[in-house]
């Protein structure tokens, strides 16, 4: 990890990219990774939807003022979550669709937001999410929405790390 981050700093020192940064680091990888660096990373992109709501990694994120952006924001169609009531009742009180409220509870807990369509309606559905705002209370039935709940494989699962880096 230290000679890669290495290369990305010298890149970023000669001009050559304007910021850096890491994804699916959790505490350890970041501790490791502040310990030495000279640049710090400005982002760090992980598994963040309704059911897997990285309280934890989204409070140490913030206190070291790296962004928390979010893979899989829409939970990536692995689980009910798009069709979850608590969130359809919340989207009908907005005229929205479930998957802008999502977003739009992404945004107003400070992350950066990266969902995937290939539907042309879909994609202009998940940029018009700046013309309403969820209220306290929407905010906190999300919050109890969480299951801790991942959609795919845990990034600090060495066995699972060494399988999809090592070719066959
Ligand atoms: N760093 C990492 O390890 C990592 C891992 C996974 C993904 N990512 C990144 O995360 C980004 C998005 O992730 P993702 O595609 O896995 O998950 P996602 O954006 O959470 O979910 C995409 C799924 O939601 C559907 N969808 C999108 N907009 C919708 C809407 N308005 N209404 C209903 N369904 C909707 C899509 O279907 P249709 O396409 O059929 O509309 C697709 O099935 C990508 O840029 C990806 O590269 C990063």
């Amino acid at each position: 990890m230290a000679c890669q981050w290495r290369a990305m700093e010298d890149l970023y020192q000669d001009g050559l990219i304007k910021a850096i940064g890491v994804s699916n680091f959790e505490q350890p990888q970041l501790e490791k990774l502040l310990a030495s660096a000279k640049v710090l990373p400005v982002v760090d992109q992980i598994e963040t939807h309704p059911y897997f709501q990285q309280g934890t990694m989204h409070a140490l994120l913030h206190d070291l003022n790296i962004r928390h952006e979010a893979w899989g924001p829409l939970g990536q169609g692995k689980s009910d979550v798009l069709t979850n009531p608590v969130l359809a009742e919340i989207a009908q009180a907005h005229h929205k669709s479930t998957a802008q409220v999502i977003l739009r509870w992404h945004l107003q807990r400070g992350e950066i937001v990266i969902p995937k369509s290939i539907h042309q309606d879909r994609i202009e559905q998940n940029i018009d999410v700046f013309d309403f705002a969820l209220t306290a209370a929407d905010m906190a039935k999300i919050a109890g929405l969480d299951k801790n709940q991942r959609g795919s494989a845990d990034p600090q699962d060495n066995a699972w790390l060494e399988k999809s880096t090592t070719m066959a």
